[in-house]
């Protein structure tokens, strides 16, 4: 039996990616409880959804910040406070300094909307449409000190249509998304994430017979 992970999601925006993760939770398909949402926005519809769902959810003003480490260690002790274990970027925009990262090492994944190392950044639907490329698809990866340049633990390809625009596109690879990172956070729950270097390992799932 795989143990209830505590979570801590970073959002700033819509959250549906966070509505998916509360959604596998909720069915049963994901061993994880969220402890605590956290957004660098006041007007996150993410914020409301958590709200919706009786999780506790707050918006920390980075004015109230002098720079980017002082406001990621808040964010960082908010989420230890909480018992946090692992932390998801769930369409969070803002990149997390190496003073966030040393306080969870290999513990913050993200989910970006391309096929790492392709289109890392903002707009990655509109990078890839607009490069003309024919498959694009969703990673999900552990967080380092780069631009969406960490480890990839998975990812899914989604085809690229002639007539797409950057919003078709995006809706086609968010649907993915919202498979896929509800099934990699249950890896990670269930202790089946191997990390070398670089490369990262899932092993097969344990059916305990
Ligand atoms: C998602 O498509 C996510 O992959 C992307 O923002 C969207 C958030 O949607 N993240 C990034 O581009 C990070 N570089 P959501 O708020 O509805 O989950």
């Amino acid at each position: 039996m795989a143990r209830v992970l505590p979570l801590g999601v970073l959002v700033s925006g819509r959250g549906s990616n966070l509505e998916a993760v509360i959604r596998a939770i909720e069915e049963g398909r994901l061993p994880a409880r969220i402890k605590l949402v956290l957004s660098n926005r006041k007007e996150a519809r993410a914020l409301s959804i958590a709200a919706q769902h009786g999780i506790p959810a707050e918006f920390i003003d980075p004015k109230n910040y002098p720079d980017r480490e002082s406001y990621d260690l808040a964010l960082a002790a908010r989420l230890k406070e909480a018992g946090v274990e692992l932390v998801v970027l769930a369409g969070f925009m803002r990149i997390l300094s190496p003073a966030f990262l040393e306080q969870f090492p290999l513990k913050v994944i993200n989910i970006h909307p391309a096929l790492l190392p392709s289109f890392p950044g903002v707009e990655a639907q509109r990078q890839a449409v607009e490069y003309g490329v024919k498959i694009s698809g969703c990673t999900v990866h552990f967080v380092d000190a780069g631009v969406d340049t960490g480890p990839i633990i998975a990812q899914v390809a989604v085809p690229v249509e002639d007539n797409d625009t950057p919003e078709t596109l995006a809706q086609r690879i968010l649907e993915q998304e919202h498979r896929l990172l509800p099934e990699v956070i249950r890896w990670i729950a269930e202790d089946r994430v191997v990390v070398k270097g670089r490369r990262v390992y899932v092993r097969k799932e344990d059916k305990g017979e």
